[in-house]
């Protein structure tokens, strides 16, 4: 790791496949389908393994995205977003092509009218997803009876074809660990008793890493699949916030540089919100270092990290530290490529080739 250039984005690559091991275990062991969202790790490399592990399929926010994990060999692919692009058809329409079961998101009565013409513009039937809010408050549907109206648009639909639904349980990040397996049973009994009121013979895939095993573990039959994304790297906000992960779990770090000691008690690193974007736990750190020492970055410039904490002052300019980022997704979409480690040496290097496909 001392021959890499500062900073680096660094996979240690027997975690991530611990991490990947793992999951899928858990989803196998209750008959649950994995069907992980590519959004943290946009690289073929990490598909490939998710696929190989076990995973039935993969799920991605956008058609630039799904494009670029064509490469990996997946065959069942869902956009789990609100697409309404007409110019975007020709590429839906190839997309579909090269693989078995492509499925799009329906997300509310009104985003309905502007898929069933996208759809039109594509030229084929569309398998979709209708989303459902669990307590996000971003897209799906709100209530029974707009599920209801959105299920009888759908049947016979020339254009369409429901085949489930779906929710991002995103919220759980924001609760307290305590709450997860109740609030985990009133979010499946939701979607339950939504779906056998529609059609129980119709699929129901919840999503989140932070919910995503138990979810599995307790639905006892009822849900069919979950699409969780930053697992297989980690982050601040599973293992800090919502303590579904160890530390020693961790897959993915900044490795970043002390480049001054302005003054006491402060630190500055070569590495900013151009390395790990902008974002930071609810109490407001952007990143740990791995090791466990009492210190965190709090603040960021483009360019620079300011280093605060009781241990601040015992390091060193030039020191070279190993960091876990608040939030790991918008991390992997500011890098072209990871160094991959095995017991601390690089052993390749990865291309992130859904970097900055937001298209
Ligand atoms: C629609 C959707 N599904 C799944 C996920 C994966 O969630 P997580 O990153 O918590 O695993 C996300 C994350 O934002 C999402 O937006």
């Amino acid at each position: 790791m001392t021959t890499l250039p500062s900073p680096s984005i660094v996979v240690d690559r027997t975690r991530l496949l611990e991490n990947i091991r793992d999951m899928q275990a858990a989803c196998t062991a209750h008959r649950v389908e994995l069907r992980p969202h590519i959004k943290t790790h946009k690289m073929v490399a990490v598909a490939r393994e998710q696929l190989a592990a076990g995973a039935k399929g993969l799920t991605c926010a956008k058609i630039g995205e799904a494009e670029a994990m064509l490469p990996s060999g997946v065959r069942s692919l869902f956009i789990a977003h609100s697409l309404v692009d007409l110019r975007q058809a020709p590429r839906l329409a190839a997309l579909s092509e090269r693989l078995d079961d492509l499925r799009v998101a329906v997300t509310s009565e009104l985003h309905f009218e502007a898929l069933e013409n996208l759809a039109r513009h594509v030229g084929r039937r569309l398998a979709v997803m209708m989303a459902v809010d669990t307590g996000l408050g971003r897209e799906g549907v709100r209530d029974d009876a707009s599920a209801a109206r959105l299920e009888r648009r759908s049947t016979g639909n020339p254009h369409l074809e429901l085949r489930g639904f779906y929710t991002h349980e995103g919220y759980f990040y924001g609760l307290n660990p305590e709450e997860h397996h109740t609030r985990i049973a009133s979010m499946l009994d939701r979607l339950c008793n939504l779906r056998d009121q529609i059609d129980p013979a119709l699929a129901l895939w919840p999503g989140c890493s932070v919910s995503a095993k138990r979810v599995a573990a307790t639905s006892d039959g009822r849900i069919q699949a979950v699409r969780p994304g930053a697992y297989p790297f980690g982050d601040l906000a599973l293992s800090r916030g919502s303590r579904v992960m160890s530390a020693a779990a961790q897959a993915l770090h900044v490795l970043a540089t002390v480049v001054d000691k302005p003054e006491p008690g402060l630190a500055l690193i070569d590495a900013g919100s151009k390395t790990f974007s902008s974002d930071r736990t609810p109490d407001g750190i952007h990143a740990m270092p791995a090791d466990g020492r009492d210190f965190a970055v709090v603040r960021l410039n483009e360019e620079h990290g300011y280093v605060r904490g009781p241990a601040t002052d015992s390091l060193t300019i030039g020191e070279r530290i190993l960091l876990v980022p608040a939030h790991v997704c918008t991390v992997i979409n500011l890098t072209d490529t990871v160094a991959v480690t095995e017991a601390g040496k690089v052993i390749t290097t990865w291309t992130v080739e859904g970097r900055g496909k937001t298209q």
